[in-house]
């Protein structure tokens, strides 16, 4: 049966195979970018096809995500079936976003947190599922309260590992918390060939992103472990999925005072009293 799946990071790599794919299988898909014309050109490669609707929201705007939520929950007041949290970003250098928080911590981690908190409600009317596009670059990432706050010694990579490894404490703890009324997974989606670290960034950078992805996977080897995902009726025991298969992640992931210290020190940041309802 016909989906209704929210998809970020939709404007290219594997949020736009993933568009592509659930399109194709006439899902109803809401694709979020943060860019109208690259929007466009999404909805236009796809031929204006009546299943794909666009949302504009900047990440970087902790603002945009509550206007984008209300948006979604216009367009679908039957609920949501599946939210594919999938934007990311990693700059070339530290960068702060419009809310004075670490860019990577805003977009790749408290956005995520934010979205399915604001559309948490939507998901469990229809059973829904929730999927965030983690990556196994969370195994090089170390559990640590005072880097959420103040993230004193800073590496691009050391922080994007980090970012990858609350993706998958945040999901951890969702599952925990409402995994009788919602599927919950993670994916790593394999190395793929995108611009993923090599958009704003140094020519330094781009060569070493373009060398380190030089024989990866093309983004349309990524879908299949989504839809596979997508299809089950009832939950999946595991968590973590890369090639349609249980993938093992960091013990930290389900350590259940850890993933309290992350939720607290981002719903702070978030300034919001609690997650859910
Ligand atoms: N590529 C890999 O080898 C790899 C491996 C493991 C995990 N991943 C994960 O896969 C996911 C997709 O990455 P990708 O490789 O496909 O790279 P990508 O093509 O750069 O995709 C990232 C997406 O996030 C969007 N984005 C960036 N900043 C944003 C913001 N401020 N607000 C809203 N959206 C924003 C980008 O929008 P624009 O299109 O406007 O730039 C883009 O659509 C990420 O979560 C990444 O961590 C990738």
């Amino acid at each position: 049966m016909s989906k209704i799946i929210v998809i970020t990071g939709a404007t290219s790599g594997i949020g736009a195979a993933l568009v592509e794919r659930f399109v194709a299988r006439n899902d109803q898909v809401f694709a979020v970018g943060r860019s109208a014309e690259r929007l466009e050109a999404l909805h236009a490669s796809l031929g204006h096809v009546s299943n794909l609707k666009t949302f504009l929201a900047d990440f970087s705007r902790l603002s945009e995500i509550d206007a984008l939520a209300n948006a979604l929950l216009q367009a679908a007041p039957e609920g949501l079936d599946v939210l594919i949290n999938n934007a990311a970003v990693v700059p070339s250098s530290k960068r702060f976003s419009h809310d004075g928080i670490e860019l990577q911590l805003q977009v790749n981690h408290l956005a995520v947190v934010q979205l399915t908190h604001a559309l948490l409600e939507a998901l469990i009317q229809r059973q829904g599922m929730v999927i965030t596009t983690s990556s196994d670059a969370h195994k090089g990432g170390r559990f640590h309260v005072r880097d959420i706050q103040k993230n004193p010694r800073y590496g691009v990579f050391r922080t994007y590992a980090k970012t990858k490894l609350y993706n998958l404490m945040f999901s951890a703890y969702l599952k925990d918390a409402y995994g009788d009324k919602l599927h919950v997974y993670a994916v790593h989606p394999g190395v793929v060939k995108t611009d993923l670290g090599a958009k704003d960034s140094s020519a330094f950078m781009q060569k070493v992103w373009h060398f380190f992805t030089k024989k990866a996977a093309a983004p349309s080897s990524v879908p299949p472990t989504y839809e596979m995902l997508v299809d089950q009726k009832e939950p999946l025991e595991a968590l973590y999925y890369a090639h349609q298969k249980p993938l093992n992640h960091l013990s930290v992931v389900t350590d259940k005072e850890k993933q309290t210290l992350l939720m607290e020190a981002s719903l702070e940041l978030l300034k919001m009293p609690k997650f859910g309802a």
